[in-house]
């Protein structure tokens, strides 16, 4: 694994943007997989802005997201397929018929899943951007997720639903349920940039970069990735405490 130490949010955003800058300005039609949260606003911010100076564009670009809340249609504010409108596609050219999520109000969930696993089939991301939870889970793949998952339906942790409730008016109305690609659809892509910040993170990124690869702290099986690569500032980083291999 590639790790990266930098001073804060604004730089791990901005070595994160040039990463994702390259691949499209490399190749107009890449397939880009994209995570919701806090973590990667400030990239988000920073191709929107981009796209509005330097004219890069993303007509051709497809997108596949980790994760969807059952239960929440697409124009529910805190689905994160309005997340992802307000904070990425509404702001560059990208065809909305090119970006790709769960279908958060699916009747059939296992039907929903099986249509997300062809599609990532056809779709392979070229790069697949993820933050990290308190816990270590990558997408919604909790503790205990075995690594050879692909999209399912996950029961949300208390861990989880307290970390998102700050994005929510009341605890209670943070869904229980969640559609997630599982480890084995977030391995599957070419590349893998994963970003981190905040004292909060240092355990998961100790486990992420230094533990052992089990499944109780999902985002470890990024050790087994070929071209995997963190971003994360020095409160994040705090735990990895000899400095081989990181930069
Ligand atoms: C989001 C996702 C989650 C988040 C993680 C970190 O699509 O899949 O795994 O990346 O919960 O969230 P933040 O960035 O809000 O700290």
């Amino acid at each position: 694994m590639n790790v990266i130490v930098v001073n804060g949010y604004e730089e791990m955003s901005d070595r994160a943007f040039a990463i994702m800058k390259d691949i499209v300005v490399k190749n107009p039609a890449a397939v880009l997989g994209l995570a919701t949260g806090s973590t990667p606003i400030g990239l988000y911010r920073r191709m929107v802005a981009d796209h509005a100076a330097a004219g890069t564009s993303y007509r051709a670009v497809r997108t596949v997201n980790l994760d969807e809340y059952a239960g929440l249609a697409p124009d529910h504010e805190q689905s994160y397929a309005y997340f992802m409108r307000t904070n990425l596609f509404d702001g560059i050219d990208i065809l909305p018929e090119n970006t790709h999520i769960e279908n958060g109000i699916a009747e059939d969930a296992a039907a929903e899943c099986a249509r997300y696993n062809e599609l990532l089939e056809t779709l392979r991301q070229d790069i697949q951007v993820l933050g990290i939870g308190s816990n270590g889970h990558i997408a919604f793949n909790e503790p205990g997720t075995p690594f050879d998952m692909t999209t399912h339906v996950v029961d949300l942790t208390e861990s989880t639903i307290r970390d998102n409730a700050r994005l929510f008016a009341r605890e209670e109305d943070v869904p229980r349920r969640a559609f997630t690609m599982g480890p084995k659809n977030i391995m599957n892509a070419a590349r893998i940039l994963i970003l981190a910040n905040g004292a909060n993170k240092a355990r998961a990124v100790y486990g992420l970069v230094r533990g052992e690869v089990t499944p109780s702290l999902p985002a470890s099986i990024l050790q087994h990735h070929p071209d995997c690569t963190l971003i994360c500032d020095r409160a994040a980083a705090a735990l990895l405490s000899d400095e081989k291999g990181v930069s």
